[in-house]
């Protein structure tokens, strides 16, 4: 049987660590070509440079930056040809109460989380649209769908990616393209552990399964916290001919976190 992905060209942001190297890893391991872009370059590089076999191509890219996004992705078909799969998974998480949060939280959080999805899928589409076929997926978040106490600037700009990302796959649909959201819960990465205070690991990762009833959160169904390939596995879905009759959906990877609700 041949992998889901053969001969397909990928790129992927945020790919330096957490869901976004594990995207990668999945992407290649599903027979993809994968440009695997961050802001910082250490962790796509080691990310290449452990693959070994030049399947991955490790890039600078800040997704803020319009014009570099739209350079990246003309110097990556010019190389490497046409693109057929674009995964935004860069994302920041600043947690604060609103009446706390300053202005530069607020436009930096949108700048990423919005703003970097509409640079990369724009550029991603107006070629893809052109060739009649391509998939977008964009790396979202339960927050989204479900209010949250200390992420309002994340959650409100998480729901913008959702919103812009089905807009774009209606209008793109006629053209063989179609865009998907994935939206994680609680994932073991950096970002996750960035809001857990000092102290136990496993107590802490504990509270996030039970959930918080102070907090209102439901904790996890399932009972664990999910692990990068977990969120991997759906975008790699997604981003195939497995996928080709799925646009504009929002698939949540939560362990049943939000009920649905
Ligand atoms: N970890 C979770 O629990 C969780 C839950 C829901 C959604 N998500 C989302 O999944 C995605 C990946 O999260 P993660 O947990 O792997 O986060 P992470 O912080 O571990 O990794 C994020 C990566 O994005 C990169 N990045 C940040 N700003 C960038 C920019 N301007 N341009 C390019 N790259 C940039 C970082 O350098 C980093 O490598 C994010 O969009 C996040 O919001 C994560």
């Amino acid at each position: 049987m041949s992998a889901a992905l053969d001969g397909r060209l990928a790129l992927v942001t945020g790919a330096g660590r957490g869901i976004g190297a594990a995207v990668v890893t999945a992407l290649v391991h599903e027979g993809a070509r994968v440009v695997a872009t961050d802001r910082a370059p250490e962790g796509v590089e080691r990310l290449a440079a452990e693959h070994g076999d030049g399947r991955i191509t490790a890039r600078p890219l800040d997704v803020t930056d319009a014009d570099a996004v739209e350079r990246l992705v003309d110097d990556t078909e010019r190389a490497l040809g046409p693109l057929d799969v674009a995964v935004n998974v860069a994302g920041i998480l600043r947690p604060s109460a609103v009446v706390d949060l300053t202005d530069e939280d607020w436009a930096a959080t949108f700048a990423v989380n919005s703003t970097g999805v509409l640079n990369v899928s724009r550029a991603a589409a107006r070629r893809m649209t052109g060739r009649g076929r391509g998939s977008i997926v964009t790396v979202a978040s339960n927050a989204a769908g479900v209010p949250r106490t200390g992420l309002a600037a994340y959650a409100a700009s998480k729901a913008a990616a959702v919103m812009f990302t089905k807009c774009l796959g209606l209008e793109v649909a006629g053209r063989g393209v179609r865009c998907n959201t994935v939206s994680p819960g609680s994932t073991l990465t950096d970002m996750q552990r960035a809001l857990w205070t000092a102290g136990d690991e496993t107590a802490a990762a504990r509270r996030v399964v039970d959930g918080d009833l102070a907090a209102y959160r439901t904790g996890i169904p399932l009972g664990r916290i999910a692990d990068p390939a977990d969120i991997a596995d759906a975008v790699v879905f997604l981003a195939s001919d497995r996928a080709r009759h799925i646009t504009m959906h929002d698939l949540y990877v939560d362990g049943g976190a939000t009920l649905r609700a």
